[in-house]
């Protein structure tokens, strides 16, 4: 876990509320080695009611740019502050963090499973797959099209597929009555989004003997093990989600007992 103060070399408004932020060290030092399903804890500057760091998924990285890409959601007055950065702005960062998706180890067919901001993991994990010579499909869910967000960068690394609430774009309803999953069979899913997304993801998984991981994204104030305000309930007792997961294989999760 490193340090580092970044700078923001843009900040790329999706929606009303979700902001892609595109950063690198000031100081140009190499970036740490960074898995999927890994985080970072942001400093909030200048803001009186945002003491403790806020944690975000690592949406990308590029190395060739020595750049970091955040997809943040605005909820409250930090991820607002975070979204409000211009350009040329600095961020003080703690990262890489947390634990990893598990790549898999022989061809199959893989499934990224994504819910609003959950989908920011998907899309580093998606290109590590491909990366890795595994092709997978992405399965996306929001409310409306405008909450189904980096569509492009998606089709360029797998095929998507998308469900939204209100129809506007894809099958409507939620992700798990999407057709996809009664017409094709694969071999391990993984997924992140909200919990109620996660825990019928994970049923589903289990009902069919399909392997699967989910990140969590429990409550978190430090994210290195030191505050305990994140455990989860597992089969090993209660862990830390922050160094232990974010990442949980379903079958060591207690949500389906
Ligand atoms: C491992 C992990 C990865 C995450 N990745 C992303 C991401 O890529 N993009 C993104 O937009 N959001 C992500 N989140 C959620 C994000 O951390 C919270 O939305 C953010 O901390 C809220 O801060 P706030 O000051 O804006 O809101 P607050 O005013 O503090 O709270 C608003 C809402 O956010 C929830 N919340 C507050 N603090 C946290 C926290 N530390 N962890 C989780 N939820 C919190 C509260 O329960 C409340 O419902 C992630 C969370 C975790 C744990
Ligand atoms: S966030 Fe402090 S122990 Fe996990």
């Amino acid at each position: 876990m490193k340090q580092l103060v970044f700078t923001i070399r843009s900040n790329e408004p999706l929606n009303d509320q979700n902001h892609l932020l595109k950063v690198a060290p000031s100081d140009n030092t190499p970036l740490p080695l960074m898995l999927p399903g890994q985080f970072v804890q942001i400093l909030v500057e200048n803001a009186p009611h945002t003491f403790l760091r806020r944690p975000i998924s690592i949406n990308n990285h590029d190395p060739e740019k020595n750049e970091i890409w955040l997809l943040v959601q605005v909820v409250g007055e930090g991820t607002r502050k975070i979204c409000e950065m211009k350009c040329g702005d600095q961020l003080n960062m703690l990262l890489p963090l947390g634990n990893s998706f598990t790549i898999p180890s022989a061809p199959g067919h893989f499934l990224l499973v994504g819910g609003g901001v959950g989908t920011a993991p998907m899309h580093f994990l998606g290109k590590i797959l491909k990366e890795n010579g595994f092709t997978c499909d992405f399965l996306l869910g929001g409310a409306s099209e405008m909450n189904i967000l980096q569509r492009s960068e998606f089709e360029q690394i797998g095929t998507l597929y998308c469900t939204t609430e209100d129809g506007s774009l894809g099958e409507k309803g939620f992700v798990t009555h999407h057709s996809l999953l009664q017409n094709k069979v694969y071999d391990f899913i993984y997924s992140c989004g909200p919990k109620p997304m996660m825990v019928a993801v994970a049923r589903y998984a289990k009902e069919r003997g399909i392997g699967c991981e989910v990140s969590l994204e429990n409550l978190m104030a430090c994210g290195f093990g030191a505050c305990l305000c994140c455990v989860e309930k597992t089969t090993r007792g209660n862990v830390c989600a922050c160094t232990e997961g974010p990442v949980f294989d379903i079958n060591e999760l207690r949500w389906l007992d």
